[in-house]
């Protein structure tokens, strides 16, 4: 049995987790992988606070950098949140030559170029699996199981308070704000949930498995991003009645020339297809590689428990790659791909506006489409008529993205359109 001495950078949600995880399970992992793990020192913040679990003092510093400078710690676990200090933390474990594992996706996605670069002239690899879709181990099959294949598309559901929010809003009828007001009092959003609500959590994560997945950095800059913030339920009912359910998804879809195009937002997608079905906060990810056909991964995507059992497994990884250092991979592997301009690409979209009832109006908004050679499938009218205006959904044909959003801008200025139109994807994932 050979010992291996962890720092633990932050002891909130997961790094409190994590203790208690090892101390319920450390045994089995123990027998399962001959390393006996042990939390040497734990930084926080404020030793002061009270927290439902608490930290041993005799072992608490409030400078992570004493985690740095024990010889006896051989893995640093970083799940502190934030970028600055986490990056700072990195290089300085880098320097002193301690494996890291982290959750931090934030950090990873703003400066994975630098880290992932850190890593690989080091030859110290970085564990990550935390930082994706919690306990679901998506990264690890990404990296190993899947090596042998090309990657054509890979979608996401990646966060787990937006799916819940749209669930709700889906189920139970409910209005964006009482659906956020019962996941903070459930406990599944923040007291601050911007970063769920406008996609970037969710965007930090799919250029993770984008950049796993296609060998090459992807730039925060690189993709489109929306999110729910503006979410009416009036969308939800519509796309209800077409057959579809709306979800917040990450795409990553190859094309010819190894272009990946990448977005995150809420799209359409047939209330048949099997993502339709993920609800609450639960997590999916669908892979399609060209050797193994489609895979889904389905799980808990956030949560103490489940988040500290990804970095459980990250620890069995870094205990081996301790005693075989040239185990584990320093990630994106700066082989091919490049980012495809999301403008370029093909969809059909949905499209709703509020017009004044009045007569020619549908002629006008057919004619900017009909120009563009963009085709309309369906066309349906809200039942209830609030004064003179009426709520129009159209179901737009596959066309060039730049050219529907260039005809959308264009219609949104006739003076018969009331309201800012609402313009979502609809994927049929083939
Ligand atoms: N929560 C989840 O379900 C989840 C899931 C996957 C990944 N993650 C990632 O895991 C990381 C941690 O998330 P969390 O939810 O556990 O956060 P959290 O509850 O806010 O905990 C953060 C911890 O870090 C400590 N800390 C912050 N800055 C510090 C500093 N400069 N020096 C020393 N300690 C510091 C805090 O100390 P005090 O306690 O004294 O304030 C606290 O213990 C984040 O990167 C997050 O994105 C979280």
């Amino acid at each position: 049995m050979v010992s291996v001495g962890i720092g633990l950078a932050g002891f909130g949600t997961v790094g409190a987790g994590v203790f208690r995880a090892l101390k319920q399970n450390g045994d089995l992992l123990a027998q399962r992988t001959g390393t006996h793990f042990e939390i040497r020192r734990i930084a926080l913040r404020d030793p002061t606070k009270s927290r439902p679990l608490p930290a041993p003092l005799e072992i608490v510093t409030t400078r992570w950098q004493d985690l740095m400078t024990d010889p006896k710690i051989s893995i640093i676990v970083e799940l502190m949140g934030g970028t600055v200090e986490p990056l700072a933390l990195l290089r300085s474990a880098f320097a002193a030559r301690k494996l890291v594992v982290t959750g931090n996706k934030a950090l990873l996605a703003e400066h994975g170029a630098e880290i992932f670069e850190l890593s690989r002239s080091a030859n110290m690899p970085v564990f990550y699996e935390a930082a994706v879709a919690g306990g679901v181990p998506i990264i690890k099959s990404i990296r190993e199981a899947f090596i042998g294949n090309r990657f054509e598309s890979i979608y996401g559901i990646l966060n787990g308070t937006s799916n819940y929010i749209l669930s709700r809003m889906t189920e139970s009828e409910m209005d964006f704000h009482q659906a956020l007001r019962e996941a903070q009092s459930r406990g599944f959003a923040e007291a601050d949930p911007s970063l769920d609500l406008n996609g970037w959590d969710a965007a930090h994560k799919t250029i993770l498995l984008a950049s796993l997945a296609h060998g090459f950095w992807v730039g925060t800059c690189d993709i489109k991003v929306e999110g729910i913030e503006t979410f009416s339920n009036l969308d939800i009912r519509f796309a209800r009645q077409l057959g579809y359910r709306i979800k917040l998804l990450s795409s990553i879809r190859s094309h010819p020339d190894r272009e990946i195009e990448i977005s995150v937002g809420p799209v359409l997608i047939p209330a048949s297809h099997i993502l339709a079905s993920v609800n609450g906060v639960f997590n999916a990810i669908l892979v399609r590689g060209d050797m193994v056909g489609e895979s889904l991964f389905y799980g808990r995507g956030a949560g103490e428990s489940p988040t500290a059992s990804a970095v459980l497994g990250n620890l069995a990884e870094a205990a081996l790659s301790l005693s075989s250092p040239t185990y584990g991979s320093p990630g994106p592997h700066n082989l091919y791909g490049r980012i495809k301009n999301p403008d370029s690409c093909l969809a059909p979209f949905y499209l709703r506006l509020v017009v004044n009832s009045q007569p020619k109006v549908l002629t006008q908004i057919a004619s900017i489409l009909g120009d563009a050679k963009i085709g309309i499938m369906s066309l349906v009218q809200s039942g209830g008529q609030d004064g003179h205006q009426i709520s129009l959904v159209l179901m737009l044909q596959k066309a060039v993205v730049g050219v529907t959003r260039k005809a959308i801008r264009q219609i949104a200025v006739l003076p018969c359109v009331r309201e800012k139109p609402v313009l979502l994807r609809v994927e049929h994932f083939v």
